[in-house]
């Protein structure tokens, strides 16, 4: 049911005295409000302002922190982002509900991202899993933790679908494709907000970044978005409206300049589509600053524009930009921003702060003996492994290299990330310790002690500090003789190589995907010693390991799987766990072909052909190196049968069975994808459209059934009006993008 709906039919229901309507009861104290807040105080609760200074010390006498603190005395400041701890956030907010004139509690956000102090695996490794469950799972865990710090408001899902493996920030979300991602998301809002905002153990999620930013030219971070309409309503914005329509209580909008104007202050998006169309009502928060960017955009004279131009937009709070605190009351008397707005905006945010329950008691999330008990509790090791496990894709594994055998072999492990203990943790982990990570090594050696480590040279020069980019060693080989003698005297190599957990993330965008540093280097240097290799990945992003695949036996993708990631990673070498991970995302074969993804259109010359003059490249293949969707078992699927019945258009059936013709217990994931084979508005070769996660024992086959019904049949045409037109469809079901059963069926 659509928001618009559901809201009529709760006016409907109080109507008839049915519900004590809590969405009304807050209305009407939010009228009262708001009749009763100067218009100072009104665009106070548009105004949040970064952590400054440690809330339980002495107040601070100068400077930026001064200000701040006199704002948040006179009520002009709504929400705190990166103030934690449960004693911080009790002092600030026990400053502003006693000081300030009418005591309207602050909201505090934080970029809770894959955990608070348990991290989970990075939110890209998480898609890996295709298992909803354990990710709504995660989620739920970040929300407790981060809960019993104070914290009420994450910024995150990050919903931006991206096809460009060189964006940094592809770690932070599902990968490449609308479908899943869209199912991730509401996961994952499912899994913060909980059934209960106002439980003390939830906190309210943000879509973000609304729109676009994930298609950044060039993978460069913040850079410019140009894309057609087709690619906005059909890949782009379906996550962000299907986190609307399950509730999301925030959207962040976005650094981008979409099509010529800056997100920040786009009408278009936020106005007619979000709040209009979609009837979000919630709120929009600024990205950090990305209102004071439209001056450097091209947008914006100063900050007084950029305080009329977002707030005209429909941009609700101003992260860091200063704009709204500093201009829009003026802007508003002066009549350059209609108050209409201003009150609209502040209901929103009121909205959500009676949601979270902060109204009734601003320090419901204020417990120290909470945080005492909760932060890196048993139960949420639990949990983050579980996901770790299920987070791994074994991307090549020839004639049953693996699983290792326990106790056996004498083993190699090479590689300065097989002992780290901090990048395995990724990146986006404000509230994590260093260090903390259980290492590969230690994760084998609760498996056996026959393994030998050599470092081999180092990864990173110098200190590692989120600010700051990781320096790769290009030239030190200090480290190889002895990787390479290591590697001679034993039976099997486990190589542990890839980026380290800075690598990726905002502002970490990269022109190579190759291993960096000397790592390639060293791979081929100890495979000219012994080839018998297990390459143990972990990485942000897909890497164009081309020369990998080619030689090596064994490739485990592990991503940065977090806390727990040692455990995971040995539990996948010694076959505990058989792996189960899909890759959301395309890996390349080489940087050239980026952005590559599995549902391009069809060109108008396809091929491949024997001649020049068709779509392709003259030194690469158009293949990828691992396609959308793929990941190996150490069993091994059979599918058949494909069935469909499309007698009913409204509900067209596909079936097909799934056997495990293995000797080991495995997880599948059917995946079901689509072809429009003719429509007004051209449709991408193939798009998953269904997927199920399922177990089987050695032997036993399943039927699984895959309904598809308009949702998944019609698209947007470049109006952006969804439709559904008759023709031809393909229907293709499998382990991966590629391959798998193909079906067909008419549309009436
Ligand atoms: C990022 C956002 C983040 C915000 C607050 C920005 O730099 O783009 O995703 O939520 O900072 O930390």
């Amino acid at each position: 049911m659509k928001n618009h709906q559901l809201k009529l039919l709760s006016g409907f229901l109080l109507l008839l005295g049915i519900h004590g309507n809590l969405f009304a009861q807050y209305e009407a104290k939010i009228d009262s409000l708001l009749r009763i807040m100067t218009l100072e105080e009104k665009v106070g609760q548009m105004n949040q302002y970064n952590g400054f200074w440690e809330a339980t010390g002495t107040s601070p006498s100068s400077g930026d922190a001064k200000v701040k603190y006199e704002h948040l005395k006179k009520g002009r400041v709504g929400a705190m982002l990166n103030v934690r701890g449960a004693e911080n956030v009790r002092a600030l907010q026990e400053f502003v509900v006693k000081e300030s004139r009418l005591g309207i509690p602050l909201i505090f956000g934080l970029d809770v991202i894959h955990g608070h102090k348990t991290l989970a695996p990075i939110p890209l490794a998480e898609a890996a899993s295709w298992d909803l469950k354990a990710i709504e799972q995660s989620a739920r865990m970040s929300a407790i933790e981060s809960s019993a710090v104070g914290i009420n408001w994450t910024f995150a899902p990050m919903v931006d679908i991206t096809r460009d493996a060189r964006w940094g920030r592809v770690m932070e979300g599902a990968g490449e494709d609308t479908y899943l991602g869209a199912k991730i998301g509401v996961a994952r809002v499912r899994g913060f907000q909980g059934e209960d905002l106002s439980a003390p153990n939830t906190i309210a999620a943000t879509a973000k970044h609304f729109a676009g930013y994930g298609f950044a030219e060039a993978g460069r971070d913040y850079n410019t978005v140009d894309i057609g309409t087709s690619t906005l309503y059909n890949i782009i914005l379906p996550p962000f409206k299907a986190a609307v329509e399950n509730n999301v209580r925030t959207v962040m909008n976005s650094f981008n300049v979409i099509n010529g104007i800056p997100s920040t202050a786009n009408a278009f998006l936020q106005r007619d589509i979000l709040k209009g169309e979609w009837g979000f009502d919630g709120f929009v928060v600024s990205d950090w600053g990305s209102g004071a960017e439209m001056i450097d955009h091209g947008f914006a004279r100063d900050t007084v524009d950029v305080a009329v131009l977002a707030a005209n937009a429909g941009s609700d709070m101003d992260m860091e930009s200063y704009a709204y605190v500093r201009h829009l009351k003026r802007m508003v008397e002066e009549g350059k921003v209609d108050i209409a707005y201003v009150d609209d905006a502040v209901r929103r945010i009121l909205r959500v702060k009676y949601e979270l329950g902060l109204m009734d008691d601003p320090y419901r999330y204020c417990d120290p003996e909470r945080e005492k008990e909760l932060l890196y509790h048993p139960d949420h090791m639990a949990t983050v492994l579980d996901v770790a496990k299920k987070s791994i894709v074994l991307l090549k594994n020839e004639k049953g290299f693996l699983p290792l055998e326990k106790h056996q072999k004498k083993i190699a492990v090479i590689g300065p990330l097989a002992a780290d203990k901090t990048s395995p943790l990724g990146n986006w982990r404000i509230g994590s310790d260093d260090g903390t990570a259980v290492s590969v090594l230690e994760g084998l050696s609760k498996y056996t002690e026959n393994y030998t480590y050599s470092k081999g040279p180092d990864f990173v020069v110098g200190p590692i500090e989120f600010a700051l980019e990781a320096k790769i060693n290009e030239t030190d080989t200090t480290g190889f003789a002895e990787a390479i003698r290591v590697a001679g005297a034993s039976e099997v190599v486990i190589m542990v190589l890839g980026e380290h957990g800075i690598q990726s993330g905002e502002g970490r965008s990269r022109a190579r995907l190759d291993l960096p540093g000397l790592q390639q280097e060293l791979l081929e240097a100890v495979y000219a010693v012994n080839p018998n290799i297990v390459l143990v990945l972990m990485n942000g992003r897909p890497l164009a390991i081309t020369w990998a695949d080619e030689h090596l036996p064994a490739i485990v993708e592990a991503w940065h799987l977090g806390s727990q990631s040692g455990n995971a990673i040995a539990a996948v070498l010694f076959g505990d766990y058989n792996p189960s991970g899909k890759l959301p995302m395309t890996f390349p074969r080489s940087v050239g072909q980026v952005p590559i993804y599995y549902n391009p259109y069809n060109t108008g010359r396809p091929g491949p052909k024997d001649e020049v003059f068709w779509s392709h490249y003259t030194d690469e293949s158009n293949k990828p190196l691992y396609p959308f969707g793929y990941g190996l078992s150490y069993t091994h699927f059979e599918y058949s049968g494909i069935h469909v019945d499309a007698s009913n258009p409204k509900a067209v059936k596909v079936q097909v069975t799934v056997k495990n013709t293995g000797k080991v217990a495995g997880e599948e994931v059917a995946q079901l994808y689509i072809r429009d084979r003719v429509a007004s508005v051209v449709r991408p070769v193939k798009e998953l459209k269904g997927f199920e996660k399922f177990a089987l024992a050695p032997g036993e086959s399943k039927t699984v059934e895959f309904v598809l019904t308009d949702a998944e049949l019609g698209f947007y045409d470049n109006s952006g009006k969804f439709v559904v037109e008759p023709g031809e469809f393909d229907v293709m079901v499998g382990g991966s993008s590629e391959g798998g059963l193909v079906g067909k069926f008419e549309l009436q």
